[in-house]
């Protein structure tokens, strides 16, 4: 049985693949995703102009020179290490100001990250109900399992798990988009994962699918309950 709770994070040095966020043309598409994980912003036009509001809701302005964000040739806007004070509009446009594409990116914040294991019969987050003016319901929404990380022999898969709020009768939104300036102190509102064992067996298909991943394997500290992943090239996306 597993004794210790192990984190599962992937890298791949040289071909460093960076999940692409992607969003029907001339729509505006919402995403929560987590800080301290590079990801692209995809807008299929080269040398369109990408424009960012931060979730306090001030103007835009045109993104040109930002320590972290790049504009790549493609068009697509490149976020390395992007902060929870990141999160808000990014709005990608063409010359003429015509919008192509728009993306509301909550970023919730990799330090308050919970991790559970399966195996340990740790629990996830609860669902909780929060009254904000009215009452609202905190749950997280699960992404799908991801990949075993071996084949053959036992391993590890983990699931990303988003905050959300819903109201009565409403669609649910990524709690930051919800809760924009309010900042209510609560310790539900963060993102978690989870991991659990499996073990899948070694398909050709599967081998040549993963063959150019290295899986390193992180310890988590039993003495601390803060954790992220944060280790160089790695990506919780995969
Ligand atoms: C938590 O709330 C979500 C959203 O309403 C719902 O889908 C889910 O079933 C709830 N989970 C539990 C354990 O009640």
């Amino acid at each position: 049985m597993l004794a210790t709770l192990w984190l599962i994070s992937l890298s791949f040095p040289t071909l460093r693949a960076q999940p692409l966020i992607s969003c029907p043309y001339k729509n505006l598409c919402q995403w929560p995703l987590l800080s301290g994980n590079d990801i692209v912003l995809k807008c299929d036009l080269p040398r369109a102009l990408w424009y960012f509001s931060s979730i306090l809701g001030e103007d835009l302005f045109l993104i040109n020179s930002m320590h972290n964000i790049k504009n790549l040739p493609s068009g697509s806007l490149q976020l390395t290490n992007p902060q929870p004070s990141q999160s808000g509009l990014y709005r990608c446009q063409d010359k003429h100001s015509i919008l192509m594409v728009e993306y509301e990116i909550d970023f919730q914040d990799v330090s308050t990250l919970h991790i559970t294991h399966k195996a340990l019969d740790q629990q996830t987050l609860q669902n909780e109900t929060l009254r904000l003016g009215g009452e609202v319901l905190v749950f997280t929404q699960w992404e799908p399992w991801q990949n075993c990380n071996r084949c053959g022999v036992p391993g590890e898969r983990k699931r990303l798990g988003y905050c959300y709020i819903e109201e009565p009768q409403e669609k649910p939104m990524p709690c930051g988009l919800y809760l924009r300036d309010e900042k209510p102190p609560h310790t539900r509102l963060r993102p978690e994962i989870q991991v659990e064992a499996c073990l899948v067996p070694c398909g050709p298909a599967k081998e040549l699918e993963q063959s150019y991943f290295i899986f390193d394997i992180y310890q988590l500290g039993k003495l601390t309950n803060n954790a992220w992943l944060d280790c160089p090239l790695s990506s919780v996306y995969r």
